[in-house]
């Protein structure tokens, strides 16, 4: 395709933006949303008082979605917009850290730390020094450059000198600001450490198990393994968060001490750890030592420990460094709280796709400040791999501190009465039939009666993000589901006022607000339906996706998989669910029944992105140093307008955006007739594409 059909394109595209706006109104609005964004992330992040809901969020950044989609050149590499994740990278690019990324040397007991004291007050030949304590978060140690202000680059820490590029996966997190508040210095390379909350952890473990997927053993395991994903839109959906605590290089910033340096990285809006403890000498030390450990099971995310360091950074190069640590700081670390019990029996609960999942009724224990009763088993292979039996002594840990694990079984304590458990070979819910799918750990209950998942089913299609059924609460399910009135989905739009009025606790009030709640879900939108059907591995954000790109359930249903797997945030494991769903004939008479029912199966006008395509159709390959902003948001950019783009140089691409440096790609594109658009000719292509032609 030749440069001018690229015009051609753009002035047959719609010239009329979001709710009428002209362009200048809307860079406006798209500027004051930005502001109100960053400031509600700031609530919610950083003082944890947020002032607006999610949906009431989730409405502001699709209207600047909007905006942004429909004029590109409006989209700021700092945009909120930004956060949701770009396309999945092959490989991560390895980046050399210019300050090397050390770790801390471990102390175990106050004697310890007290030597630690003595050697650095002996150092600097002081009688006493001043420390801060904070809390050691137990998470993936990152690095990341601010450049004028603006957010360039964040990597891990590797092998302390080099490590991966994670820029595009950093930026999905929230509380993260792609730009500084206050004036920036020229560079400033903060390092702190990523982690998954608690509650998160929790949430997303059973998700994975719903999935039939293996949970992660802890927070830090989930946080890492979340990071190292390929594809930021799948981190995107982790709602993983930072804490910063140290330098890396910088210019034009150099702070005194380190309580100075976390008050000028709170200025920045950039997260700090809640809590930090400024010491006069070892004994304030000491003592702030005992409240952090008090007060640690607070926190949103796991604590091993402290981290205690000299206040007066000016001491830090006197002080020095081995080769593998500060002599400056050092980690103190808590023992790890465990508890010895016994396992009094096996019980197998069903989730909501119908996983078996094993737990532990343990006899009471006190851990962490609260009673433990049962512990999960997570799967059958846990169990084998523990050679965990009825009746042995166990110990227990808080895995994120939450949900207690079994850690270990106390062999020494058999006495051989102890009983090999085995998974039942139906379900203990229903009686129906359980199966292994094949790449799954997870036993599942095969039956769609079986009233366990069905209650979670009608719990989680009835929920916020999913019909949002108001009225439709917990014991309403329970007593829905054990009556034998509802049996799926369906059956929920053919109650009555009547019959729910005899339900335990119901008045005719509550009847009619709940035939009313039913009766307005009717109307949700599309991606709601699709979400509340439950199939496995589709979250809200991919119902969002999937509605958008298929319009219709029928399409979807009647969607190959290879069809599934060409949109880019699809893989194969996600093509294969959906797949497997629609294969089922009793999901097609569930559909058929809702579509009766008037519940939306199809994407409305009002759900439809608006603006502007003009470069759709079109394929991009992005190649060389761009300077307006990294690839990926180049990338985006032109997604928004409806182009995709490829990785590689073929006789199908239609453009290659070509910045410094470019190399191979280039020579390719000369070699096989393919335009090559530079950075300057390709921004004003698509600020010109706005521009309303008058034609
Ligand atoms: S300061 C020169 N502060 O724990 C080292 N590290 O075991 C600067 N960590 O490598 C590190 N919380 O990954 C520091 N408040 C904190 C920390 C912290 C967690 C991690 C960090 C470090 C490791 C040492």
């Amino acid at each position: 395709m030749s440069t001018q059909n690229l015009f051609r394109k753009e002035a047959t595209s719609a010239a009329a933006g979001p709710a009428g706006l002209t362009r200048v109104a809307a860079g406006r609005r798209a500027a004051a949303l930005r502001a109100e964004l960053a400031e509600h992330n700031r609530r919610y992040y950083i003082e944890a008082q947020p002032t607006i809901s999610d949906r009431a969020y989730d409405a502001l950044l699709a209207e600047l979605g909007a905006i942004e989609a429909a004029w590109p050149e409006l989209a700021t590499p700092d945009s909120p917009t930004q956060l949701v994740g770009g396309a999945p990278l092959k490989a991560f690019a390895t980046v050399t850290h210019r300050v090397p990324m050390i770790s801390l040397a471990n102390t175990y007991d106050r004697a310890e730390l007290r030597a630690f004291d003595q050697r650095v007050r002996k150092a600097l030949g002081a009688r006493s020094c001043g420390y801060v304590l904070e809390p050691k978060i137990d998470g993936v140690a990152v690095a990341v450059r601010y450049e004028e202000g603006i957010m360039t680059q964040a990597a891990s820490r590797g092998d302390g000198r080099q490590g991966d590029d994670l820029t595009a996966n950093l930026r999905t997190l929230r509380d993260l600001p792609l730009r500084l508040a206050g004036p920036p210095p020229p560079l400033l390379e903060v390092r702190g450490e990523v982690f998954l909350p608690r509650a998160a952890f929790a949430r997303l473990n059973v998700q994975r198990q719903d999935d039939g997927l293996e949970p992660f053993a802890n927070p830090r395991n989930a946080a890492a393994g979340s990071l190292k994903q390929l594809d930021p839109r799948e981190v995107a959906r982790r709602p993983l968060a930072i804490i910063l605590y140290a330098l890396g290089e910088t210019e034009g910033f150099a702070p005194a001490t380190q309580v100075a340096l976390l008050e000028a990285l709170k200025a920045f809006g950039l997260p700090i750890a809640p809590r930090y403890w400024p010491c006069a000498d070892i004994s304030a030390l000491e003592a702030a030592l005992d409240e952090l450990d008090a007060i640690r099971h607070e926190f949103p995310f796991d604590t091993d420990g402290a981290v205690i360091k000299v206040n007066e950074r000016d001491w830090y190069p006197l002080l020095g460094a081995t080769a593998k640590s500060p002599r400056w700081a050092v980690a103190f670390k808590f023992e790890p709280e465990r508890a010895e019990t016994r396992l009094n029996a096996i019980t197998v609960q069903v989730g909501r796709t119908g996983v078996l999942t094993p737990v532990a009724e343990l006899e009471p224990v006190l851990l962490s400040g609260s009673t433990v009763r049962r512990a999960t088993l997570h799967n059958e292979a846990e169990i084998q791999r523990k050679d965990i039996r009825i009746g042995d002594r166990v110990r227990i840990e808080k895995a994120g501190e939450v949900i207690p694990a079994v850690v270990e079984v106390v062999t020494a304590a058999r006495t051989g009465a102890e009983q090999v458990f085995q998974m039942p070979t139906s379900c203990p819910e229903c009686g129906g039939p359980v199966a292994r799918r094949a790449d799954e750990v997870a036993l599942r209950c095969e039956s769609l009666q079986c009233p366990a998942q069905l209650k979670r089913w009608l719990r989680h299609a009835a929920g916020r993000q999913a019909l949002d059924i108001e009225g439709l609460g917990e014991s309403v399910i329970e007593q829905l589901v054990d009556q034998g009135w509802v049996r799926g989905l369906a059956d929920i739009y053919e109650l009555t006022a009547e019959r729910l009025a005899t339900l335990d606790r119901f008045g005719e009030t509550s009847a009619a607000n709940l035939v009313a709640g039913i009766a307005a879900s009717r109307g949700q939108a599309f991606w709601r339906t699709l979400h509340a059907l439950g199939i496995p591995q589709v979250g809200a954000t991919s119902a969002q996706l999937l509605a958008r790109h298929f319009g219709s359930l029928d399409e979807l249903a009647a969607a190959d998989q290879e069809t599934l797997e060409q949109i880019p945030q699809v893989g194969p494991t996600l093509a294969t669910a959906i797949r497997a769903f629609f294969a089922d004939p009793r999901r097609q008479e569930l559909i058929a029944r809702l579509r009766a029912a008037g519940v939306t199966t199809r994407q409305q006008e009002t759900d439809r992105p608006r603006g502007p395509q003009p470069l759709a159709g079109l394929t991009f390959v992005l190649t060389g140093t761009l300077a307006g902003g990294p690839r990926e948001y180049f990338a985006e950019r032109i997604r928004a307008a409806g182009g995709q783009v490829s990785s590689s140089v073929s006789a199908k691409t239609d453009y290659l955006l070509a910045g410094e440096n470019a190399g191979s790609k280039l020579a390719k594109a000369r070699k096989l007739n393919v335009p090559v658009l530079t950075e300057a000719e390709f921004l004003d292509r698509i600020q010109d594409q706005s521009v309303p032609t008058p034609e």
